[in-house]
């Protein structure tokens, strides 16, 4: 028997013994259709993970009760906006779309007064919100929220459920998707479910993965990455109280989910649909790469991590189709790919752009980011990129050793370079960066700051040189304009749009000094949202330098949204014929084609007019400047970090 046959059985014998009765008419046809259409497939994944469990079937019942409920308590303004997406399922991939990343307490500093903020957010041109988390967490270190005591709970000190429901509707009033994070690796040693294992019951023990020696972690541990070294060894936490050591891949209080257990599946989609119901458009999958442990691997990009997020990915169809998974997959860039998929994330982070737009920058050469994305920027055309600069978390240097060979790059060598030049430690070097998570064992480390800092407006401004705080602001300028014009969602990290420069408070905080991400975790007064918004005029060089960063921003911002090509339309990487420059050609269903010209130095380059013939027109103008190119006269002049946008006339 084919498995549709059975998945076909076992949803009627499901929906036999399920109460419907709580769904009122229309919510049951649609439970029972969707189910219909999605449930297949959902039992397909769920009997691949947990089909050799003698209760599979049990919690397989007890998941689309769960389902159930989910779609019970979803709000009817939402449930308008599941049909509305069902029409519109690649709305992700217009040109309107902008994103936002920011911390609620450095931008609000609580969820009801971001709704003063939807004016600035509104200028700027953004569509989505990404808040990161702002669930209940420990008090003192919850690194940044991402150790979740309480999914269901605000923290305190943001604001209440309410408010980030009312929030998100009027966020969704002014055409702004509100994206939050599903935090579901781990949970916080604070979560009741932590504790009801620290109380010693068996059945929430299950939902984390204790062992009562070393002999197992030992095993494991042969094969596994260490995250965050300078916080503690290895993978494994000796916890005293129940004195069994407990697996935490990130800081000790996050206590990595047992997802072997199906237990523990059921019990995450619950607060999954929860979060959905909230009114969030996306769900920001952390760490997702991390969700399956299999002995003798890295633990991380398992199969069955795909297969769980899959399974996910059904609920929502089932529950709340109008939401969308990214993924945040920071790992090897042929790993970042296969989270990409309209049945597992429509949207994924693209870690690789970000990485290598910094190499270039740093090297002044496009080698390794043509190459590489070249093999590596073409998705579904159902799915898209969320591309970003910068992010609240540090640059890992994660492109693929193998492509840097064929380049004759030593991988280890360059990372080493990269590793010096942002931390300001190689001669010459314009950026103002923190090492992040050395190792001692293998000298590995990453990168922390700000982009402002990164791109040497820091040490510009201290030495008072003028073409130095230039060059920096071009060099936002021209990394922010290649996540504009290159397909995807462009993904702000707020305080990034104000060239805000980074913020070493942290060193005198003993929550936080011994996370050196807190440089670039920075706080976006009101001061500078005025300044931004033109109500007071810059003061001084700092000020004048963000109001150029923002304004800057915005205006290339307002041009893609009024040119659909950066839309839906194709990606085609080009050589640019000229190892300082980077190119390529965007292309739509109705012939309208865009060439974009970047160069990564700070001198003047040439590129010569056969790159302009893969437009295949007579002239075209550049939508920056607004100048018209000619295709015919002598070689193109490109000057210090300038790009060109260059429509086909
Ligand atoms: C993600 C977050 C990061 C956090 C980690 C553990 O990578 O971006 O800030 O430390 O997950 O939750
Ligand atoms: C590692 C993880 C990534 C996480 C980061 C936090 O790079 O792969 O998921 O965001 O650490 O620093």
């Amino acid at each position: 028997m084919s498995y549709a046959a059975d998945s076909g059985v076992c949803l009627d014998r499901i929906l036999a013994s399920t109460d419907l009765s709580g769904l009122s008419k229309k919510d049951a046809t649609t439970f029972t259709r969707r189910l219909k259409e999605h449930f297949p497939r959902l039992f397909d994944k769920y009997t691949y993970v947990y089909g050799h469990q003698y209760d599979c079937y049990f919690h397989l019942q007890k998941l689309v009760e769960i389902l159930r409920d989910g779609l019970k308590n979803r709000k009817p303004a939402l449930k308008k906006l599941d049909n509305e997406r069902l029409k519109n399922p690649l709305w992700y991939r217009d040109e309107q779309q902008v994103g936002m990343a920011c911390y609620v307490d450095l931008m609000g500093p609580t969820l009801n007064d971001l709704h003063d903020k939807i004016p600035y957010f509104k200028s700027l041109g953004v569509t989505y919100v990404h808040l990161m988390p702002l669930y209940d967490a420990p008090k003192g270190d919850s690194d940044g929220g991402y150790a979740v005591s309480d999914y269901r709970k605000v923290n305190p000190t943001l604001g209440t459920v309410k408010d980030l429901e009312k929030l998100a509707s009027a966020l969704q009033k002014e055409g702004i998707n509100l994206v939050l994070d599903f935090v579901f690796n781990h949970t916080s040693d604070e979560h009741a479910w932590a504790k009801a294992a620290l109380a010693g019951e068996k059945q929430f023990q299950d939902y984390y993965y204790l062992f009562d020696d070393r002999t197992i972690p030992d095993q494991y541990e042969h094969t596994l990455r260490e995250i965050f070294p300078q916080v503690r060894r290895g993978s494994f936490t000796f916890n005293e109280q129940i004195e069994k050591w407990v697996w935490t891949t990130f800081n000790s209080f996050q206590w990595d989910l047992n997802y072997s257990n199906p237990e523990v599946f059921n019990a995450i989609t619950s607060e999954m649909l929860f979060l959905a119901n909230i009114g969030s458009a996306a769900l920001r999958l952390d760490a997702l790469a991390f969700i399956w442990k299999e002995l003798g691997t890295s633990c991380e990009n398992q199969e069955k991590a795909h297969v769980l997020i899959q399974a996910f990915n059904c609920c929502l169809q089932i529950v709340a189709p109008a939401v969308v998974f990214k993924s945040e997959a920071i790992v090897h860039p042929d790993e970042v790919l296969k989270y990409i998929d309209k049945d597992e994330c429509q949207l994924s982070y693209n870690p690789l752009l970000m990485a290598l737009l910094w190499n270039s920058l740093a090297t002044r050469k496009t080698r390794l980011l043509t190459r590489s994305m070249k093999k590596s920027f073409s998705i579904s055309e159902n799915c898209t990129w969320v591309n970003y600069v910068r992010c609240h978390d540090d640059i890992g240097w994660t492109f693929d050793d193998a492509v840097a060979n064929e380049l004759g790059i030593n991988a280890f060598d360059h990372r080493h370079f990269l590793n010096q030049f942002y931390t300001g430690r190689f001669e010459g070097s314009f950026a103002n960066g923190v090492p992040f998570a050395e190792n001692p064992s293998n000298g590995d480390c990453r990168v922390c700051g700000s982009l402002a800092s990164l791109c040497g407006l820091e040490g510009a401004l201290k030495s008072n040189d003028s073409k130095g705080i230039d060059d920096a602001v071009k060099r936002m300028m021209l990394l922010y304009g290649i996540t504009f014009s290159i397909g995807g969602i462009p993904l702000l990290y707020s305080s990034d749009e104000v060239g805000k420069l980074n913020d070493y408070s942290y060193r005198f905080d003993d929550t936080k000094k011994h996370d050196d991400r807190w440089v670039n975790r920075i706080a976006v007064t009101r001061a500078d949202t005025e300044l931004a918004l033109g109500n007071t005029s810059p003061a001084n060089p700092t000020e004048t330098a963000s109001l150029h960063v923002f304004n800057g921003l915005r205006k290339m911002i307002a041009i893609r949204k009024q040119n659909a090509i950066f839309g839906q339309s194709s990606t085609q990487i080009l050589d640019a014929d000229n190892h300082h420059c980077f190119a390529f050609l965007r292309e739509n269903t109705q012939g309208h084609k865009l060439l974009v010209i970047c160069n990564f130095s700070e001198h003047p380059q040439t590129i010569q007019r056969s790159l302009l013939a893969t437009l295949k027109g007579a002239s075209s103008r550049d939508l920056l400047t607004d100048e018209t190119v000619e295709m015919n006269a002598s070689p193109l002049l490109l000057e210090p970090f300038q790009q060109m946008w260059l429509l086909a006339n």
